[in-house]
């Protein structure tokens, strides 16, 4: 195999666009070519003004920009000068036929096998970056070296970035995983990509595996986060019906080693693009290979994730005197967390469509994901209003929800927000980002998430 110069990625997306960009700054001497199908996100990320907002991504890109990583139309070419490809497009959950609803849908996937396929005239290494149920690397070596041409090495090397900390996530990862064929071509195209890894992270963080349990590892991991956020959600019905604190529940739980702190903030549950995606992947996995009680299980996480959003918008419901019809309510956040423009699968979605159908006037604000909540409540019309300032999303209205933790959020003039609200004034936490007792003290009724309400006799 001949040495790699050339890296190309397919997919400029949140996966495809940061991991290059940190991978560029970190290796000068290898030169980065992305491609992408969607020429408009290919002009922004060219431009320097990335068409995603993650913190710190914008300082890198400048750095590396037409110095070692450039973003091409070109896949062809780019397709034909590259020595080791990541294939980073998206994989959403199928929509239509076998496994709809559940299983990832492969189409794009399997376009660029082909296109790789057709176009690679040198031996090159395969890498599946995108999240992909088991076996998918086999079917794609199967498709890249079927009927002759040069050999290509399918390796996988899932990612764990989160969202608003891609950047940090990406320098500094808990580990690094790939996953090859025990070959010798397999274990050579394996140690070249440890190589590049092994510029910034230490060699005992990079991990290599066979395919499968590579592939399967990045469900598990996904689906293990996913279920700890369905385990402390599944208290907080509890907490509020007895007086019990969840935050104080998950404290104590956290504190044992064996669990671990991190993942147990109780609210209105995840969103995202990926946790709900392979979770339903896994449960349609288990399915296919006859373990029903190991995918009922497994199912139950999304059960109780879309029954949290239910729950919290019942919860306004029954607190505003059992109807909302023409009250303003006051949606802070939209985005599916923090420090993130990204939309996709967030909670805000549901509870926003639920509370129109309950005839509310809903204004939306958010300091990144206006765009895009506009685009996923075009069919609403006006009974959704967007407003990037809080202040104004908030005056006439009888109620705030917070359903995205910004920390601008805890930074605001509650004294001011509460005079020029509707009396009495509600303020819903589904993420217990605000200090309860003070906003109390102002005069909201607080309803916060599994945990005591403070109400205004
Ligand atoms: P995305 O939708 O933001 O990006 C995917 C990109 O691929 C899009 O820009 C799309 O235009 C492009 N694309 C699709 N088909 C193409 C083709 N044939 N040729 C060229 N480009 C094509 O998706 P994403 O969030 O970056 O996720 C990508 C993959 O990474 C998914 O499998 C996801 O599960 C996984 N993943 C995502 C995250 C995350 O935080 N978003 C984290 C870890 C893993
Ligand atoms: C998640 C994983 O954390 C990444 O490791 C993984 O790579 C990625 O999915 C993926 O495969 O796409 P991401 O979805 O970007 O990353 O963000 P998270 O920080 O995991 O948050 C997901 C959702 O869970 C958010 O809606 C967040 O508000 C919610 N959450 C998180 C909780 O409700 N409680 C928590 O304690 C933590």
């Amino acid at each position: 195999m001949k040495p790699i110069q050339t890296i190309l990625c397919i997919g400029a997306g949140y996966v495809g666009g940061p991991t290059m960009v940190v991978m560029a700054d970190r290796c000068p001497e290898y030169r980065f070519l992305v491609t992408d199908i969607n020429a408009d996100r290919l002009r922004a990320w060219q431009s320097g003004n990335p068409p995603i907002y993650e913190p710190g991504l914008q300082e890198i890109l400048a750095r590396v920009l037409n110095r070692n990583l450039f973003f091409t139309p070109d896949a062809d070419t780019a397709i034909e000068e590259a020595d080791l490809i990541f294939v980073s497009v998206n994989t959403p959950t199928k929509t239509f036929g076998q496994g709809a609803g559940m299983a990832a849908d492969l189409q794009y996937w399997e376009k660029t096998a082909r296109q790789i396929k057709a176009r690679a005239r040198t031996p090159k290494i395969v890498v599946e970056k995108s999240t992909v149920p088991v076996r998918t690397a086999e079917a794609m070596e199967r498709i890249l070296n079927t009927g002759g041409g040069p050999r290509i090495e399918v390796l996988s090397n899932p990612e764990f970035l989160a969202e608003g900390t891609a950047i940090r996530d990406l320098l500094e990862p808990d580990r690094v995983l790939i996953g090859g064929p025990e070959t010798p071509n397999g274990r050579e195209a394996m140690e070249a990509l440890a190589t590049i890894y092994a510029h910034w992270v230490p060699r005992e963080r990079i991990l290599t595996m066979d395919v499968w349990s590579s592939e399967l590892a990045k469900l598990a991991a996904n689906a293990f986060l996913a279920q700890r956020i369905s385990s402390i959600n599944a208290l907080t019905g509890l907490c509020e019906a007895t007086g019990a604190d969840i935050t104080r529940v998950a404290q104590a739980v956290g504190l044992d080693r064996r669990i671990g702190p991190r993942f147990l903030e109780a609210g209105v549950g995840f969103g995202g693009s990926c946790f709900q995606k392979d979770v339903l992947n896994l449960v349609y996995l288990c399915e296919a290979q006859g373990f029903p009680e190991a995918a009922h299980y497994w199912r139950q996480v999304v059960v109780m994730n879309l029954e949290q959003r239910r729950r919290f918008v019942r919860q306004i419901v029954s607190r505003l005197f059992n109807t909302l019809v023409d009250k303003r309510i006051a949606l802070f956040g939209f985005a599916f967390k923090p420090d993130t423009g990204d939309t996709r699968e967030s909670p805000a979605i549901a509870i926003c469509r639920q509370l129109v159908e309950e005839r509310a006037q809903v204004v939306v604000t958010d300091p990144q994901a206006l765009p895009n909540a506009q685009r996923d409540l075009a069919d609403l019309g006006t009974a959704v209003l967007f407003e990037p300032d809080p202040y104004r999303a908030a005056e006439g209205a009888h109620a705030i929800a917070l359903v995205t933790a910004w920390s601008e959020y805890r930074r605001l003039d509650y004294r001011r927000i509460f005079e020029r609200m509707v009396q009495p004034a509600f303020l819903f936490d589904g993420r217990n980002a605000l200090d309860h007792r003070r906003l109390f003290e102002i005069g909201f009724n607080v309803c916060p998430t599994g945990k005591a309400a403070l109400l205004h006799s």
